[in-house]
């Protein structure tokens, strides 16, 4: 019989604090705890908010920009060009290869749509806007849906519910609690709506990396996952779909993510700080 190994470990020849008896405890009693490196300390926290200023502001600069006749290149353009004015780094650009600075998802792609000159945006047309920003090393990471003039009831109820999963999913989420807990509430009401979540993509641990752990996944994997401790910081970005949660990924550019039935998508990401309150969004 082999003893399991701690994932919380003392750094050599320290006693530990309150804090960690407590996860040590948590560990003990056999909750999957968070490894020391993904609790930040306030110089970290701290980081990933100025990241995250200029992240968030990118979402906001685009909600003045984005309309009918733009491509998704002048979206990237825009994106870019704001992101250097700011002494930051467009983190998706050449992240594994990715060639663009932000991903635009219209209707049925589901996510890592990459911009192109040729992609003009059309009235009726949901498009998802992900943002992601390295500043001094530290990354931050939000989307929001845009409806390009007028749109179907049925497409902009998906774009509304898509948001309410997201907050509901975060409200889900508590200190001490796990990360499983996002998933069944955000599944809970998207299948309440009709609708149903993508399963193949997560969301994740973010600010010292573009992506960590934990895998945080928006439906019930019937599981409870990680526990979520105070100074976790991590994504959360439910991908809701109007027909199957199925979906494929795009042979030719081997990124853009699409549903399976062909049927649009949404979707909503802000990174976010676990607190001793509950959570607290860092970029929107
Ligand atoms: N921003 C995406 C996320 O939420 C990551 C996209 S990776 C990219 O994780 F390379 F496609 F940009
Ligand atoms: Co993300």
């Amino acid at each position: 019989m082999m003893k399991k190994r701690k994932v919380w470990k003392l750094p050599k020849g320290q006693t530990p604090t309150a804090f960690d008896l407590k996860i040590m405890a948590l560990e003990d009693a056999g909750h999957q705890v968070p490894p020391r490196r993904l609790i930040l300390n306030e110089e970290q926290i701290a980081g990933v908010r100025r990241s995250a200023v200029v992240n968030t502001g990118i979402l906001d600069m685009l909600e003045e920009k984005i309309r009918e006749g733009m491509t998704t290149e002048e979206i990237d353009k825009l994106v870019y060009d704001y992101t250097i004015a700011h002494g930051a780094i467009p983190a998706p650009l050449h992240y594994e290869g990715f060639p663009k600075s932000c991903c635009t998802s219209i209707n049925e792609v589901v996510c890592h749509g990459i911009p192109n000159d040729c992609e003009e945006l059309l009235e009726g047309d949901i498009i998802n806007v992900d943002v992601s920003t390295i500043l001094d090393g530290y990354y931050s990471d939000a989307s929001r849906m845009f409806v390009i003039g007028r749109t179907s009831p049925a497409k902009a109820k998906l774009v509304k519910v898509a948001k309410e999963c997201l907050d509901i999913g975060a409200a889900a989420a508590k200190p001490w609690g796990h990360v499983g807990d996002i998933g069944k509430a955000i599944e809970r009401h998207a299948h309440k709506n009709g609708f149903s979540v993508v399963r193949d993509l997560c969301g994740h641990g973010v600010g010292l990396k573009f992506h960590d752990d934990p895998d945080v996944d928006h439906y019930d994997t019937g599981e409870d996952g990680m526990l979520l401790v105070p100074g976790m910081m991590f994504t959360i970005e439910p991908m809701i779909n109007m027909g199957t949660w199925e979906v494929f990924i795009d042979e030719a550019d081997d990124w853009t993510v699409v549903t399976e039935d062909e049927l649009p998508s949404a979707q909503w990401e802000h990174t976010f700080l676990m607190t001793e309150n509950g959570l607290e969004a860092i970029s929107w």
